[in-house]
């Protein structure tokens, strides 16, 4: 019998249709009782396709026990329970690599709109006041201090697009990473008080909850600048909130928030941050690579029972 997949959460509906037509996938969201159709039917699937979005939690994991292989759409895998796929011998695949250019590129644009008053200016021009005078003097970019919290494969692409601003870079990691042409910080609040821009490309997840502490935006200082394009949960919101309304820090720029869709309301009337609805890959080349490298690692492993792509 063909082995059964599951598709957990929308997805692109040009992918979604692929599951369809090539892997008779069933899609979780037209049940009306997911819990009830997965315990009915749960043990028949063998792979399940989901997105960073949606995951795959301990729940739905102990639901699927002839489950052999989780693909996911996205490079962030911590809303799946890695620890008990492991435990099961489930693989798990993501999407890295594909989506670094676009997420790089997003930080860069948060961190110059922060810095020189982008959108706050446009809304300056919009609510027409321009004429009543000018807007007021901002902050320069280049030739800046850039800190790189996590300088993985999408920390190392902001890293390298740091040279074209003349900016220089250090980083801080839970380790060195061997041949990194920047200079390591052994503690994050180092990192922070050495930095004028401070940009978060650690992976979300436990080991990294709150990792951004009130301490560590302190350190950051009234003239330093918070970017957070990896995970809302990485950063401590209350106390970001509080030192941006209280301008503790100069500013941040956001595309990622610890209840999303859900951002604070606090932080709608403030000109000193650039609110972004988690559109880091949100291009439709990249995430049109996002899906095809998700139905690769599929196709491998129904095929072969390996993936392209495996993080477990
Ligand atoms: C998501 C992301 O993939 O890749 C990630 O980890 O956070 C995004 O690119 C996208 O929001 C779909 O879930």
């Amino acid at each position: 019998m063909n082995p059964r997949v599951l598709q957990n959460g929308r997805l692109l509906p040009a992918m979604e249709k692929v599951l369809v037509d090539e892997f008779a996938a069933h899609r979780l969201a037209d049940e009306p009782d997911r819990a009830a159709f997965l315990a009915a039917h749960g043990g028949e699937f063998t792979a399940l396709v989901t997105s960073a979005r949606f995951g795959a939690d301990a729940a739905m994991l102990a639901a699927m026990p002839a489950l052999e292989a989780i693909c996911s759409f996205g490079v962030g895998y911590d809303t799946i329970d890695i620890d008990a796929a492991r435990r099961r011998g489930i693989a798990v695949s993501n999407t890295p690599d594909v989506l670094n250019d676009c997420v790089a590129d997003i930080a860069f644009g948060l961190l110059i709109d922060v810095a020189r008053g982008l959108s706050a200016s446009d809304r300056f021009v919009r609510r027409g006041d321009w004429l009543k005078g000018a807007f007021p003097l901002q902050t320069r970019v280049s030739g800046k201090r850039l800190g790189i919290l996590g300088l993985g494969r999408i920390g190392q692409v902001i890293a390298k697009r740091a040279a074209g601003f003349d900016m220089e870079v250090r980083y801080h990691n839970r380790r060195p990473v061997a041949g990194a042409p920047y200079a390591y910080e052994a503690t994050l609040d180092g990192l922070a008080q050495w930095s004028d821009f401070l940009v978060v490309a650690s992976a979300g997840g436990s080991e990294t909850r709150h990792l951004v502490s009130a301490d560590v935006i302190a350190a950051l200082g009234p003239d330093g600048y918070l970017i957070n394009i990896a995970r809302g949960s990485v950063i401590d919101e209350a106390a970001l909130v509080d030192a941006l309304a209280n301008k503790r820090i100069a500013g941040a720029g956001l595309d990622v928030f610890e209840d999303e869709p859900k951002v604070p309301a606090a932080l709608f009337a403030l000109d000193n941050v650039v609110l972004l609805p988690h559109i880091g890959s949100g291009t439709r080349e990249t995430r049109q690579a996002m899906a095809d490298l998700t139905l690769a690692n599929l196709r491998s492993f129904l095929a072969h029972g390996t993936l392209l792509t495996a993080v477990a």
